[in-house]
C-alpha cells in the first residue's frame, strides 16, 4: 500500500451508566475507582466520542488505533460493552491495546479482554507485544497495563515481554518496515507522576533506543501532546481522550491523523489532530511533516 492512514484515539472510557452490572462486584480497588468515576463522569460524554467517530469516518482511515481504557472498572460487562461498540464502527481496520482501567483488577480472560480479540489479536496476556502488518507499515501493539494498588495508575511491561519486543523490533527493521509503536503509558518521564508513570520505561528506553521505531503513540494522559522521543527524531505523540468534555487546550477531544505514503527509498509522514472546541467544530493543529529515509 503506497499510502496509508491512521487515526489515533485513547481512554474513551465508555459510559457505566448504560450498563447493569452486580454491585458486589465494586468490593474490592473498583470501589475507589468507582467514586472517581462518579466524580468525574461528566468530563467525559459518549456524546462527545460519537462525534469524533464521525469525523474520523469522513477521513476513512485505513486502520482506527485506540492506545487503551476503553472502560472504567474493568468489569465483563463493560468489555461486552466496547465489544459491541467496536463492532458497530465502520472502520475496516481497527487495532486496540489494553490500559491501565482496562486491568483495573486482575480479571479472568475469558471474562474480560477475550471480548476484545477480534481487535487486539491476543489470545493472552504473555501473547505481547502484538505485530500487525499492514503493507510496510508495522504496529507493534505493547501491553503495559497491570493492576495495581488503590490510588495507583502505574505500568508495566515486564521482563518477557522487553525481551520479545526487542526481537520483534530486530526482525522488523531487518524487513526494513515502518514501525508505529502504540502503548498505553508514555515511555518518557516527566509527562505524568510518578504514582502513573511506566514503572520500566528506561529498560524500554533502551530497546527502542537501539533497535529503533518510527512513531511512537500513547495515551493515559488525557492530553495532546506532541514531542520526540529522547535525544531522536522520533515522534512520541499523545492524544487527549476522543471523550472529554473539557475545553481546555489540548484536554479537548481529539484524534490524530496519520498519514504515511512509501517513496521510491524513504517514506513522507504527516500528522494533524483534529481537536474539538467549544464551539462544537474541529479545529487542525501540531501538524509536521517528517520524510524517513530507509536506514
Ligand atoms: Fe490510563
Amino acid at each position: 500500500m503506497k499510502r496509508f492512514t491512521i487515526a489515533h484515539i485513547s481512554d474513551i472510557h465508555l459510559p457505566l451508566e448504560s450498563i447493569q452490572f452486580p454491585k458486589l462486584s465494586l468490593m474490592n480497588k473498583r470501589f475507589l475507582s468507582f467514586l472517581s468515576w462518579k466524580k468525574r463522569r461528566f468530563s467525559l460524554q459518549k456524546k462527545i466520542l460519537d462525534i469524533v467517530i464521525q469525523d474520523i469516518t469522513k477521513a476513512s482511515p485505513n486502520l482506527l488505533l485506540i492506545s487503551g481504557d476503553l472502560t472504567n472498572l474493568a468489569l465483563p460487562e463493560e468489555f461486552k460493552q466496547a465489544a459491541e461498540w467496536l463492532h458497530s464502527l465502520p472502520f475496516q481496520n481497527i487495532n486496540l491495546i489494553p490500559g491501565n482501567h482496562d486491568t483495573l483488577i486482575k480479571t479472568q480472560w475469558h471474562n474480560s479482554h477475550a471480548f476484545w480479540t477480534p481487535w487486539s489479536q491476543a489470545y493472552s496476556f504473555d501473547d505481547y507485544p502484538i505485530i500487525t502488518h499492514y503493507g510496510s507499515v508495522a504496529i507493534v501493539g505493547i501491553n503495559s497495563a497491570i493492576p495495581t494498588i488503590p490510588f495507583f495508575a502505574n505500568g508495566q511491561i515486564g521482563k518477557n515481554q522487553l525481551e520479545r519486543i526487542k526481537y520483534a523490533l530486530q526482525k522488523l527493521k531487518q524487513e526494513k518496515l515502518f514501525k508505529i509503536i502504540v502503548l498505553h503509558h508514555p515511555p518518557m518521564s516527566g509527562i505524568v507522576s510518578e504514582r502513573k508513570a511506566l514503572t520500566d520505561r528506561v529498560k524500554l528506553q533502551k530497546i527502542l533506543y537501539k533497535e529503533g521505531a518510527d512513531i511512537i503513540l500513547f495515551g493515559h494522559v488525557h492530553k495532546t501532546i506532541t514531542k520526540k522521543f529522547m535525544d531522536t527524531n522520533i515522534p512520541m505523540l499523545g492524544i487527549a481522550s476522543a471523550s472529554s468534555n473539557s475545553s481546555r487546550p489540548n484536554y479537548q477531544a481529539a484524534w490524530r491523523k496519520i498519514v504515511i505514503e512509501k517513496q521510491e527509498d524513504h517514506y513522507h509522514v504527516y500528522s494533524t489532530v483534529r481537536s474539538l472546541n467549544k464551539n462544537g467544530d474541529f479545529s487542525q493543529t501540531h501538524s509536521f511533516y517528517i520524510n524517513h529515509y530507509f536506514q
